[in-house]
């Protein structure tokens, strides 16, 4: 993983405010999260092998991301601290129907450069599946992109939050992961999801994943699309359950599955991912996964 680590602050709240309007909400929790840190314990959590490329600040919010990913056996190496830098935070609320709005500041998550993955290379040509989304910024991404897909390796883009990219980051993504509001970013209006699958498939990247929440996946390859439904879950909070989607995925193409095999495995640690608080900590180990 070539990402975000965050700091998250998680408040619940009834409704949220509008501007000049202020609301009680619950008591604050602060959870490991940012999505490279989330995407990297959820793959460590269902059994795999893996290691983060990313910054954190030297404080408290950096040691409770190291201690985070370190209890789960993530490889960090490559997580370096950043002197005079606050850690990323994402200042999250939840509504009542486990929905969630999210603000991130990335404060040493802006600071990943393309000397960071220099520093890496040897790790990311040696890695299976790289993946990235885009709370770095940009040239890490671009840099780190290439070094693995020079190596051979695979490259999995979660286009999240939306941004513009390069036609040529695109062109590696096998595959990209895009929910609905950043698949219509990207196409420049929505619609239904199997269209925007197939319309992104035919735009560039090698292989498109289009996330629909509790309604699953939709995924377009050199085989056409295929929708793939989730199981069923009553939604808590549904912070990270992407994170646990696209990691899972992630998993399942390092050990060879087709990407329709392991999207199917993948509806499954998202679905469990929204049964419980927090990111991180409501990830499931593979016997905590609900059967499709
Ligand atoms: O995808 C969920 C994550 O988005 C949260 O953990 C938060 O840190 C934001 O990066
Ligand atoms: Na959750």
């Amino acid at each position: 993983m070539v990402g975000s680590l965050n700091a998250d602050l998680v408040v619940g709240v009834e409704r949220r405010p509008v501007p000049g309007e202020t609301v009680l909400g619950s008591d604050l929790a602060t959870h490991p999260g940012g999505k490279g840190a989330n995407q990297a314990v959820a793959a460590a959590r269902l059994g795999g092998r893996a290691a983060i490329v990313g910054r954190v600040g030297d404080d408290g919010h950096g040691a409770l991301l190291r201690d985070a990913l370190a209890a789960e056996g993530v490889d960090l190496a490559h997580l370096a601290a950043t002197p005079g830098v606050p850690t990323g935070v994402a200042l999250i609320t939840v509504g009542p129907d486990g929905d969630n709005s999210i603000i991130v500041s990335p404060g040493a998550n802006a600071r990943l450069g393309p000397a960071d993955v220099e520093a890496a290379r040897a790790l990311i040509e040696s890695a299976p599946v790289v993946s990235f989304q885009l709370e770095v910024p940009l040239p890490a991404v671009e840099a780190a992109a290439g070094v693995a897909a020079r190596a051979g390796r695979r490259v999995v883009l979660n286009l999240s939050p939306s941004a513009p990219v390069p036609d040529g980051l695109l062109a590696l993504c096998d595959p990209l992961v895009v929910n609905e509001h950043e698949a219509a970013f990207l196409l420049g209006g929505g619609g239904d999801p199997g269209r925007m699958a197939a319309a992104l498939a035919g735009s560039g990247p090698r292989s498109v994943a289009v996330t629909v929440g509790a309604d699953g996946v939709v995924v377009a390859d050199g085989r056409g699309t295929a929708a793939i439904p989730s199981p069923r879950s009553d939604a808590v909070d549904t912070t990270g359950a992407g994170d646990a989607f696209t990691a899972a995925l992630c998993l399942r193409l390092a050990r060879g599955d087709s990407l329709r095999d392991a999207a199917r495995y993948a509806t499954r640690a998202g679905a469990a991912a929204v049964r419980s608080p927090g990111a991180q900590s409501s990830f499931p180990r593979p016997d905590e996964l609900p059967a499709l």
